[in-house]
């Protein structure tokens, strides 16, 4: 009798069934005296873990911090219930605080805290205004002596949603490894500290420590072919994809030309990843780079400014088939690099605001698939 052996399939790797991998680095790209704490984090995948190109994102699934639960638990009285803990470690959310939760402590609640509580709750405006920047201890801090039953605890909390962050290594720059260029959310709010969830996680691991991590391929955000010219615009952790860009063409001697615009706080303590790029452009590897430090002068300098500056020359590549990538701040920053490039097409195009617009967002967009956003 002959037997089929199974197909083996390589596992998928999903938010819902994430890779467990390493913690190999975590270190401080910014320097001492920066506003900024912006970090490099290596994660070891290994041989089994999830494989990915340049241009994809890993999914990081986080965990509240110990300070937290113990502080939400203590204001409950129920510090001792490890059941409560680990349930509230991985599924809630506690750094923020959403209406329901609110609206379940007015309840209980009891004297002038119910009273302001309730007030509150009943008012749309002042809820929205109440849990902007408010955590589940902030609340408990209105309510004190507040009873709220484990069991109803998590149901009245947001889960805990995974965090994307854009991979900043090619998978052959070093095997197994995947890199991030994480920003530490961090700012003070009634009285006390508040970190990310998800950047403050990956800010504090050390050690043996387990990531569960899964990739998200990107759809569009590619290399072109390697005979192509690429213009790369990532200020802040924007710039992590490019960094990756940039090890995959060196690698793989690409012979399109290199265009990198970068921007931060200062020269001096906010140039992450300074020392590769300069050693890159030594090599011939990245054939123009522009810096926008934005805090080194009176007046603000960004990425878009050197744009403009550099618009005859940027506009050459693009005429010659460049392809134009922006990563980074969605609300404002890519916004404002789009408005450049429209400046650009007409200044330099000698187009009109209209054909200028049809040109950038459906022709060079659209069209031909040249500019390419990672926004966030
Ligand atoms: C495709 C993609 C790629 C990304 N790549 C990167 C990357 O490479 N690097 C990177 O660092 N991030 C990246 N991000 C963003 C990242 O996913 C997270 O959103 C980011 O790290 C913040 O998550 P968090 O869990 O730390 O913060 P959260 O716990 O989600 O908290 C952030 C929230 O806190 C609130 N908040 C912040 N500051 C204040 C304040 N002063 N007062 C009151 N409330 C405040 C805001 O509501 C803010 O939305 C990417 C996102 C996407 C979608
Ligand atoms: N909603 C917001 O307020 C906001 C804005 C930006 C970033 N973020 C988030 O903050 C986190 C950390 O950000 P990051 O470290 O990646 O860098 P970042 O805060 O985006 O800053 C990087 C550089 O971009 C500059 N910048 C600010 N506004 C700009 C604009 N309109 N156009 C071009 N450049 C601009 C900054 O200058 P200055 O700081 O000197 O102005 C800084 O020099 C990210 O998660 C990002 O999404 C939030």
């Amino acid at each position: 009798m002959s037997t089929t052996p199974t197909p083996t399939t390589a596992p998928a790797f999903s938010r819902n069934n994430p890779f467990r991998s390493h913690l190999q680095e975590n270190r401080r790209l910014n320097q001492q005296g920066s506003s900024k704490d912006t970090r490099h984090i290596v994660i070891q995948l290994g041989s089994s873990g999830p494989t990915y190109q340049c241009g994809d994102s890993l999914g990081v699934v986080p965990r509240n911090p110990e300070s937290l639960i113990r502080e939400f638990t203590e204001k409950l009285g129920l510090h001792d219930d490890a059941v409560l803990h680990e349930t509230l470690a991985t599924s809630a959310v506690l750094n923020r605080v959403g209406k329901k939760f609110v609206k379940a402590v007015a309840e209980k609640a009891t004297g002038s805290a119910k009273d302001n509580l309730q007030a509150i709750c009943a008012d749309e405006k002042k809820l929205d205004e109440y849990v902007f920047d408010r955590d589940v201890v902030d609340v408990l801090h209105d309510a004190p002596g507040v009873h709220l039953e484990p069991s109803e605890i998590p149901g009245l909390l947001n889960k805990i949603a995974p965090r994307l962050y854009s991979i900043a290594s090619s998978p052959d720059h070093r095997n197994g490894e995947v890199h991030l260029t994480v920003a530490l959310v961090e700012y003070t709010s009634h009285g006390r500290k508040k970190q990310g969830l998800a950047s403050g996680y990956l800010a504090a691991l050390a050690g043996e420590v387990s990531i569960p991590v899964y990739v998200q391929p990107t759809r569009h955000f590619h290399l072109p072919a390697p005979d192509r010219d690429i213009i790369m615009v990532g200020p802040g952790t924007g710039i992590a994809p490019f960094r990756a860009f940039l090890q995959h063409r060196a690698r793989h001697g690409h012979t399109g030309r290199n265009w990198l615009f970068f921007g931060d706080q200062h020269a001096k303590t906010d140039f992450l990843y300074g020392d590769e790029f300069t050693a890159s452009q030594k090599a011939g590897q990245l054939h123009k780079l522009s810096t926008a430090f934005s805090r080194d002068q009176a007046d603000k300098i960004y990425v878009q400014h050197r744009m403009e500056e550099e618009g005859a020359e940027l506009w050459s590549w693009l005429q010659n088939g460049a392809y134009f990538y922006v990563c980074g701040d969605a609300k404002r920053m890519a916004k404002d690099v789009h408005a450049a490039l429209l400046q650009i097409a007409a200044r330099h195009g000698g187009k009109t605001p209209e054909q200028a617009e049809e040109w950038v967002s459906v022709t060079f967009a659209k069209t031909e698939k040249r500019y390419l956003k990672d926004v966030y």
